[in-house]
């Protein structure tokens, strides 16, 4: 049955006509086309489909997209500074974190939730946001030192 999903996507207000049962990272993906986010196991097993559900890291595999409706999404796309990319973006290509990139997209909007509450996080703190993304690439260490070179960034702070 075809609905109309009202929400506000990384900042812009839009409407969807689709079926509120269908995941919401198909909303964004296939309607919006934000193709940023990924579908990786389909089973909160991976992390890959993370978006911000009015602030807080969710996924998006398993979230219906009609529990969204009047909500605030944030994907990866709506970490950018306009044309420029975030501090945190920055950071992640500065540590080369990352290599084939699929985690990515999930790992950047959960380490932005934890950013937003504290530019100062422990390696432990860090850890412990990021654990249910899975990265087959082994590239943890380096994002943990992204997230600290951007948290420095953000709060003004030598890295
Ligand atoms: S695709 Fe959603 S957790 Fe893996
Ligand atoms: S960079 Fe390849 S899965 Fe993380």
């Amino acid at each position: 049955m075809t609905d109309t999903l009202d929400l506000v996507v990384n900042g812009r207000s839009v409407s969807v006509a689709c079926d509120g049962t269908v995941p919401l990272l198909t909303v964004l993906r296939d309607h919006l086309g934000l193709r940023g986010t990924k579908f990786g196991c389909g089973t909160e097993q991976c992390g890959a489909c993370m978006v911000l559900i009015d602030g807080k890291p969710e996924y998006s595999c398993s979230r219906e997209a009609g529990t969204v409706a009047g909500k605030t999404v944030v994907t990866v796309e709506g970490l950018c500074n306009g044309d420029d990319l975030s501090a945190l973006q920055q950071a992640f290509l500065d540590e080369q974190a990352g290599q084939c990139g699929y985690c990515l997209s999930g790992i950047l909007v959960s380490a932005m939730a934890l950013l937003d509450k504290n530019k100062s996080p422990s390696r432990a703190d860090i850890i412990a946001v990021l654990d249910p993304h899975l990265c087959r690439c082994g590239i943890q260490n380096r994002v943990v030192r992204a997230v600290q070179k951007a948290g420095a960034a953000l709060s003004g702070a030598q890295p």
